[in-house]
């Protein structure tokens, strides 16, 4: 179908339950930071729209910088092998870290990105991530801000792709299983 909604089983979570999730968040995260020097990474390209919406919800502003790393390549699962496409602008050495996703599936990418951080000097590194598969993670990643717990469906929109696709879609929804079949 050219129209999304025929690619689509259910809508999960709408633009308006994300923009005031990300608000709770960002309030969390001003408080938990205040007075520290703190830079945002989004991971590339999954994590756009979650960065774009949650930096404003921010009543701070702090640097960002985006790292592409991918693990999926065009399939619906983890391939597991991590690349890194695009690496840091910044020197994060005596940064608080804050690493922006926008969900956490096998866990295998954050896992990846978090000992990847640890040798960077950093003064100290967590996670936000939108999304969290609880029954599809592979390896453990602490997680201090976690948006929604999600069921092991293959979901897409708001950055999340399918094939590269659905990116722009708004809300966030179950991709119908005749897409990939
Ligand atoms: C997706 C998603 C996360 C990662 C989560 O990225 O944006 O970064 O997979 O999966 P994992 O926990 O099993 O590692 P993807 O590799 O598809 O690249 P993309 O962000 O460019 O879509
Ligand atoms: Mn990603
Ligand atoms: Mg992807």
């Amino acid at each position: 179908a050219a129209d999304i909604e025929g690619d689509i089983t259910r809508v999960l979570f709408t633009e308006e339950e994300i923009r005031s999730k990300l608000d709770e968040i960002a309030a969390r995260v001003a408080a938990d930071y205040e007075g520290k020097d703190v830079v945002l990474v989004g991971v590339l390209k999954g994590a756009i729209m979650v960065m774009a919406d949650f930096s404003r919800a921010l009543p701070v502003s702090y640097p960002m910088d985006w790292m592409a790393v991918s693990s999926y390549g065009t399939g619906t699962r983890s391939s597991g092998v991590v690349q890194i496409r695009k690496d840091l602008d910044t020197d994060l050495h005596d940064k608080h870290v804050l690493i922006v996703e926008d969900i956490i599936d096998s866990g295998l990418t954050l896992r990846w990105l978090l000992d990847n951080f640890a040798s960077r000097g950093v003064a100290s590194v967590e996670v936000f991530a939108l999304f969290r598969k609880p029954d599809a993670a592979k390896v453990h990643v602490d997680c201090k801000y976690v948006g929604f717990d999600i069921p092991n469906d293959f979901v897409i929109g708001y950055g999340l792709d399918y094939a590269e696709k659905y990116r722009n879609l708004r809300d966030v929804a179950v991709l119908a299983p005749h897409v990939y079949a």
